[in-house]
């Protein structure tokens, strides 16, 4: 075991359980990690520290497998535990905010769906749109909101849950510290949903930053926009940062928790309009289709002058879904998600519109994703390849 003593910047120092709970690990793992030399502390009397930077490189590794020795370990913890993910930290979010509110949770076994609708309406509070709200409020539904959609929405939610199962003691998540970021309900959502959920459902929602850099050259104000699986709308709030009208920004995604953020992120965004959000809960790849838009009746119109998104990758398709697959896209063999939604994007295109996607390195030059260069390379002209190496490794972006 490697000890140093206690540096300075203590800013960049967290504590054990912190570290256990960023690898996804028991603390009871976690020294053992330090024991067998795995993690580098920092000795402070008895207690053990470790430096933020070196434990996100051992979870990159991890990750990567690049620690054979912590490859079946990590595996087998990874799928129920719960990972904060920091790379959409936003600088001056405190960490500790966060953790309280996932120990919150999961030690109060709360449903995710309930979790969510009440720091929901914590979010709603902070931003005036609703006046403070008790949980006995909630189960009564005596509330008022200043916008009418919004009061929609959350009533809708609530029909979905069993209103017995929201306690009393659950008011902490309605007046809780929470962090001020972009998308804090799906940062939020993120660190609650366990890696299994995540790495299933392809939902690894992407930094603000990255969404910045891609999308600000293309996106105008009377643009019609849409992510195809838009997750809780870190794409949609940026075009909301240059697009006038709510309505011309088009959100699907396939998991419902996700997209009712994502209504709720963007009617927040214009909380002095009253519209209902184009943001839908359906199989992207099997319910949308091109003539209206929600529909699967006309393959002739394309009418979306930018369409911009971080698709599922490697998703494990169910059987029927592969036979679904093989008759909407005969064209692609490969059986990559991303593949199908780049081609589902150029069918929805306009003909001089744009399309951003971020996508792994290997379909530059890897024999199975022949498929889809072919149809790149077909239907669109490549304005511009641009590599992602900082935040996320080996991956780029690619405009259309
Ligand atoms: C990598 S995440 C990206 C989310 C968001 N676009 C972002 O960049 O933050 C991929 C998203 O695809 C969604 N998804 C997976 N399969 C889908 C499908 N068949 N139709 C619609 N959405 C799907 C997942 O639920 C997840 O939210």
């Amino acid at each position: 075991m490697q000890e140093l003593t206690m540096p300075i910047n203590v800013k960049n120092i967290i504590d054990l359980e912190k570290t256990a709970l960023f690898l996804g690990i028991s603390t009871a793992t976690a020294r053992n990690w330090v024991k067998y030399g795995y993690l580098r502390t920092y000795t402070n009397d008895k207690r053990y520290f470790f430096q933020l930077s070196e434990i996100e490189n051992v979870k990159f590794d991890i990750e990567n497998g690049n620690l054979e020795k912590l490859n079946g370990r990590a595996n087998k913890l990874k799928v129920d535990r719960i990972f904060i993910p920091d790379e959409y930290l936003q600088d001056g979010v405190n960490i500790d905010d966060i953790i309280k509110i996932i120990n919150f949770v999961t030690e109060n076994n709360i449903n995710i769906s309930i979790a969510l609708l009440l720091l929901s309406l914590n979010l709603l509070q902070k931003e005036k749109v609703i006046s403070n709200i008790t949980i006995q409020d909630l189960i009564s539904q005596n509330f008022v909101f200043t916008n009418k959609q919004i009061s929609e929405e959350i009533k809708a939610w609530l029909s979905e849950i069993k209103i017995n199962n929201i306690k009393s003691d659950f008011a902490f998540l309605l007046n809780c510290v929470i962090p001020k970021q972009r998308d804090t309900l799906g940062f939020l959502y993120q660190s609650l949903l366990p890696e299994g959920k995540k790495s299933q459902k392809g939902a690894y929602y992407t930094p603000e930053i990255i969404v910045n850099e891609i999308i600000r050259e293309y996106i105008k104000k009377d643009s019609k926009v849409f992510d195809p699986c838009c997750g809780t709308g870190q794409f949609l709030l940026a075009f909301a940062d240059v697009v006038e009208n709510p309505k011309n920004i088009y959100g699907v995604d396939i998991d419902g928790i996700a997209v009712k953020i994502a209504r709720l992120n963007i009617l927040i965004k214009y909380k002095n309009q009253n519209f209902v959000p184009n943001i839908v809960c359906k199989n992207t790849l099997f319910e949308i289709g091109n003539y209206d838009f929600f529909s699967l009746n006309d393959e002739n119109i394309r009418d979306f002058d930018v369409i911009a998104t971080n698709p599922p990758w490697g998703v494990h398709f169910s059987k029927s879904d592969i036979y679904w697959l093989k008759t909407y896209f005969p064209e692609i063999a490969s059986l990559e998600s991303f593949s199908y939604f780049l081609k589902k994007s150029i069918d929805l295109l306009r003909d001089d519109g744009v399309i951003s996607f971020i996508l792994p390195e290997s379909i530059l030059n890897v024999k199975t994703h022949k498929d889809i260069r072919e149809i790149i390379l077909q239907n669109t002209h490549i304005k511009k390849i641009f590599y992602l190496n900082r935040v996320f490794k080996k991956c780029f972006y690619i405009c259309y």
